[in-house]
């Protein structure tokens, strides 16, 4: 059977992650967080004081930056690894949140994750979430999604994630950073958060996640 790229694209905390993961595991495909990886350059950078505005810094950095996903058995997970060491848990903190859409807006940083991006899915039989998957990345990926939801929900949803995780967010911080996030990946020259013209629309505000997947896996089953 032939394998096909699926890339879901979105807004901040729509439930990008959690569909594609599952509706990779549904059709045994690889899942790639490309939000993890924009999440670990800035962890790097941070821990290494990089200037932003540096450009000759920054691309030096990315040069001893290496991303890779290793599966835990434990979790049954794959969890992000920068430069060897399980960053998983810390990436997904607010003080990342509060500086990776600075750090994603760089052009070399673009340009280095898109092309591990795209190594990544060489082959096909991915499922891949991010801001520019089916415009960048792989635009021509076989099946494109484009998911929104109410700011509100999106932001309720990811405190009930951040408090799993043991970090107790207000609303109003969480809705902030999603909103600003959301502007600077839609206003970025390099790689902008927006619709791909063949991309098929997905509301999640009051769907269930079952339904997302479902949807997904119809959608992709349709593309086989
Ligand atoms: O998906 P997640 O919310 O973890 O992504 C974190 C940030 O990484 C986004 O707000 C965005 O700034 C950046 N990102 C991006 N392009 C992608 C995926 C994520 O710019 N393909």
């Amino acid at each position: 059977m032939p394998k096909i790229v699926i890339a879901i694209d979105g807004y901040s905390s729509c439930g990008k992650s959690t569909t594609a993961k599952q509706v990779a595991a549904r059709m045994g495909y690889a899942y790639i967080d490309t939000g993890a990886m924009y999440r670990a350059v800035s962890l790097y950078f941070l821990q290494n004081h990089v200037a932003l505005t540096n450009p000759k810094a920054v691309q030096d950095a990315l040069q001893l930056v290496h991303i890779s996903f290793n599966f835990n058995p434990k979790t049954g997970r794959n969890e992000t690894c920068l430069n060897g060491l399980n960053i998983e848990e810390e990436i997904r903190k607010m003080y990342i949140s509060n500086i990776v859409s600075e750090v994603s807006a760089i052009p070399d940083v673009r340009y280095a994750m898109v092309a591990q991006q795209q190594k990544l899915g060489r082959r096909r039989g991915v499922v891949m979430d991010g801001r520019d998957i089916g415009t960048k990345v792989f635009p021509d990926a076989e099946l494109k999604i484009f998911m929104t939801a109410d700011p509100t929900i999106r932001a309720q949803r990811r405190q009930i994630e951040l408090l799993q995780r043991g970090e107790m967010v207000g609303l109003d911080t969480i809705l902030e950073n999603l909103l600003k996030r959301d502007y600077i990946d839609s206003h970025r020259s390099e790689g902008p958060l927006r619709k791909a013209e063949d991309a098929i629309e997905l509301d999640t505000s009051y769907i269930t996640l079952d339904e997302q997947i479902e949807w997904v896996v119809q959608l992709a089953d349709e593309k086989i």
